[in-house]
């Protein structure tokens, strides 16, 4: 048994996300967790929401509600959606906790003193009307590199490139509009990150089994120089985590904040200690502290693509320049993007499914399902309501949900509401123990190494090995000469029912939870053993019938939806 620590990245607290983060982080950082824990793993799986910074005060102003309020609310219309979509986090926290606080200072007056801190007088936007310094998203404009009209201050979100304020072309200010702008000077610190080039490269350069698109994203930001300029890390805003040397005020920083993206992933850290106040575990340090023991953790980061550079570079980057023992990450598994039906999803136009909408139309296990199987894992990937409406009908509906229905109803017409008794396996099911044991050492092998999709396909695969037994072997026909190998059919079968519950409780936990209880039973032990397996229910053990396990999507259902998730237009 190993220990796994397990993040996703932090979404913003502006708003609800839409199906594409949900796929590029929470979820499959959740499929993980869950199977790791199924396998006897003790796991720590931590995610919060990252408030600070200009998204949650712009979209706080625009809720017309004080920044914190909006925070506690939005904090809890997230944390209600995870659970909906049953995101198995054991702490749901966030960085706007004290903990963080604390410890976002801590991080930063020790880079200080090891001297990794440098003040710097740099000139920022100041816009006359709006009486304030214009960071990051306040500010908006042409790009420089690839002219798109809407940039933001700090990063261009069509080109990706990371910007500077003073970088834009005709700037305004997304607060009044106003585009009476001047430079001002300002005071900031900068963590000198170019000092830690060579140890960032050699760190990633031994990571030699992480995903390309994890590495190559690295790799080029750490050498085309982009990426590992020293950096600001305090901005001239209200909302955030003080600037502090401990408890003291930093000369100079009165009334700045740290930078959003240097105080979020330590909310990683600092979300280990909110679990442990919060009485959910004991013993944060185990996770975090090499010194006390977190060098037997291995440690896994979900997130989406455009978080990588962060995720590889500045916040190991805070990690190695403390030089203090803090565990860091072992491996990042990223995802590309999910675009939605020709385009891509737009939260400004309303385009595509959000999460609170999407548990609105259908259980959590419909999306879980189809997003799980086309994860962006090697490109980018694309939801349309056909592929929607074609995959869940035909896997979940036609293959999985078919089988344990067919199975048990013929077993309560034909037997009775229990294991029927008699018969032994033949060929045909030595053959199928055999393909059964084949296919669930693939699953395995693409469950541990993260592959997403792989793990889909092989497990869809074993439900059909399922559906082609019963096909091959009709037991409603065998029972008409031969009842006792008809019952060893059925009871065959019905343990598959158990089986799959079990494989599959990762993907679709509720459908699992479902055919569990409809085979009454607490036995949910792996099939390290699949003979073994399939004699777990003994005769007479008795069931009940599930309701169907998946209603169908009509085509009138899919046009429905898919004019009201079309957006607006511009
Ligand atoms: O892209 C995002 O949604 C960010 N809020 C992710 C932050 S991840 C981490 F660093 F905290
Ligand atoms: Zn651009």
């Amino acid at each position: 048994m190993a220990r796994h620590l397990i993040t996703s990245a932090i979404p913003y607290i502006n708003g609800i996300k839409h199906l594409g983060n949900l796929v590029g982080s929470q979820l499959p950082a959740d499929l993980y967790a869950r199977y790791l824990r199924q396998r006897g793993h003790e796991v720590l799986f931590l995610c919060a929401t990252d408030e600070h910074g200009t998204p949650a005060e712009l979209a706080a102003a625009k809720a017309e509600k004080p920044v914190d309020v909006y925070c506690a609310e939005m904090h809890d219309v997230q944390a209600k959606i995870a659970d909906g979509f049953r995101l198995s986090f054991d702490h749901f926290g966030r960085s706007s906790s004290p903990q963080n606080h604390k410890l976002t200072q801590a991080f930063a007056t020790r880079l200080a003193e090891v001297g990794l801190i440098k003040e710097v007088t740099e000139k920022q936007v100041y816009s006359i009307a709006d009486g304030r310094f214009l960071p990051d998203r306040y500010i908006e404009g042409t790009c420089p590199n690839c002219d798109f009209d809407s940039a933001r201050g700090d990063q261009c979100d069509n080109c990706g490139k990371l910007l500077d304020p003073t970088d834009l072309i005709n700037p305004y200010s997304t607060i009044s509009g106003s585009t009476e702008l001047e430079v001002r000077e300002t005071k900031h610190l900068y963590l000198c990150q170019s000092a830690l080039k060579d140890d960032l490269a050699t760190w990633i350069d031994s990571k030699k089994d992480w995903p390309i698109l994890t590495t190559s994203i690295a790799k080029k930001w750490l050498n085309d120089g982009d990426g590992l300029q020293d950096r600001g890390i305090t901005r001239d805003l209200d909302w955030g985590v003080a600037v502090k040397q401990g408890d003291q005020t930093w000369p100079g920083m009165e009334g700045k904040v740290f930078y959003v993206w240097f105080d979020a992933p330590i909310e990683y850290i600092a979300c280990a200690q909110e679990w442990e106040d919060a009485g959910k575990g004991t013993d944060w340090e185990r996770w975090w502290r090499t010194d006390k023991g977190a060098d037997d953790v291995t440690y896994t980061q979900f997130m989406g693509k455009d978080n990588v550079p962060f995720h590889t570079l500045s916040f190991p980057a805070t990690i190695l320049g403390s030089q203090e023992p803090w565990k860091l990450v072992d491996y990042i598994k990223s995802f590309n993007y999910l675009n939605y039906d020709g385009g891509q999803f737009s939260t400004s136009r309303g385009r595509g499914v959000f999460m609170d909408q999407a548990l609105e139309i259908l259980p959590p296990d419909y999306w879980r399902w189809w997003l799980l199987s086309h994860a962006p894992e090697s490109s980018d990937a694309e939801f349309t309501w056909e592929s929607f409406q074609q995959d869940v009908n035909k896997d979940l509906s036609d293959v999985l949900g078919n089988f344990v229905s067919r199975i048990t109803k013929f077993c309560r017409s034909k037997f009775s509401e229990a294991v029927p008794e008699g018969g032994s396996h033949g060929p045909a099911e030595t053959q199928l123990i055999a393909d059964l044991t084949t296919r669930i050492r693939a699953f395995e092998g693409h469950m541990d190494t993260i592959e997403v999709r792989k793990a889909a396909a092989e497990l869809r695969a074993i439900w059909v090995l399922g559906n082609e037994y019963l096909q091959a072997n009709a037991p409603w026909s065998t029972f008409k000469t031969d009842p006792e190998t008809a019952a060893m059919q059925v009871r065959l079968a019905l343990n598959l029912v158990r089986i799959y519950a079990v494989l599959s409780a990762a993907f679709i936990p509720g459908t699992s939870s479902t055919m569990i209880a409809a085979m009454q039973t607490d036995d949910q032990s792996w099939p390290d053993d699949v003979a073994a397996a399939l004699d777990t229910l003994p005769a007479g053990h008795t069931f009940t019938v599930p309701d169907n396990l998946f209603d169908k999507i009509t085509d009138e259902q899919r046009e429905d939806w898919a004019a009201r998730f079309a957006g607006k237009r511009d």
